[in-house]
């Protein structure tokens, strides 16, 4: 890959460090750690999954989950500013801005790798998300800024509430 794909990653994983010392912070302050409260493994399900398919890694990671995160920050930062919790919304702030970004290169890489090899990106999108995302892509989207990071309507929409039984899962 061209040395711009490995200075973007190396930064998204400087910004990402970043954002776990600050969430580290925020919940410091409130007497707790990180560890002492649940959470989803789904990034590092995502991560297994696509342990051996650098596409489908670029497709679910950046693509979908990271994007996901720009469909519910807003939220979640008016939730901490009722609760007058400047830290958090300082910190949510701060992530907020940095993950377009993430997004983005992982829409400009995939597309990269697409054209290098003559793929049509957006079929393949859907079928690698359908393939390792378990779930389906929830709507509301936020637009503005899935656009800002460079993904299009047409790739996430198709993908919104398609359910599966859950024996199928
Ligand atoms: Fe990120």
């Amino acid at each position: 890959m061209p040395i711009g794909y490995y200075d973007d990653w190396v930064k998204a994983a400087d910004e990402e460090s970043k954002h776990f010392n600050m969430m580290c912070d925020c919940l410091e302050s409130h007497s707790s750690f990180y560890g002492a409260m649940p959470a989803h493994v789904g990034m590092w399900r995502a991560a297994e999954d696509t342990a051996n398919d650098f596409l489908g890694r670029l497709a679910v990671v950046p693509m979908v989950l990271e994007a996901r995160g720009l469909d519910v920050t807003p939220g979640m930062i008016k939730i901490f500013e009722a609760a007058k919790d400047q830290q958090v919304v300082d910190a949510l702030n701060v992530i907020y801005s940095e993950e377009v970004a993430h997004v983005a290169y992982g829409s400009k890489w995939f597309h990269y790798l697409c054209g290098r090899n003559e793929i049509d990106p957006k079929p393949k999108f859907h079928e690698l998300v359908r393939k390792y995302f378990h779930g389906s892509l929830k709507p509301p989207f936020n637009e503005e800024k899935r656009a800002e990071a460079g993904i299009a309507p047409d790739f996430y929409w198709p993908l919104a509430n398609e359910m599966q039984p859950p024996a199928m899962r």
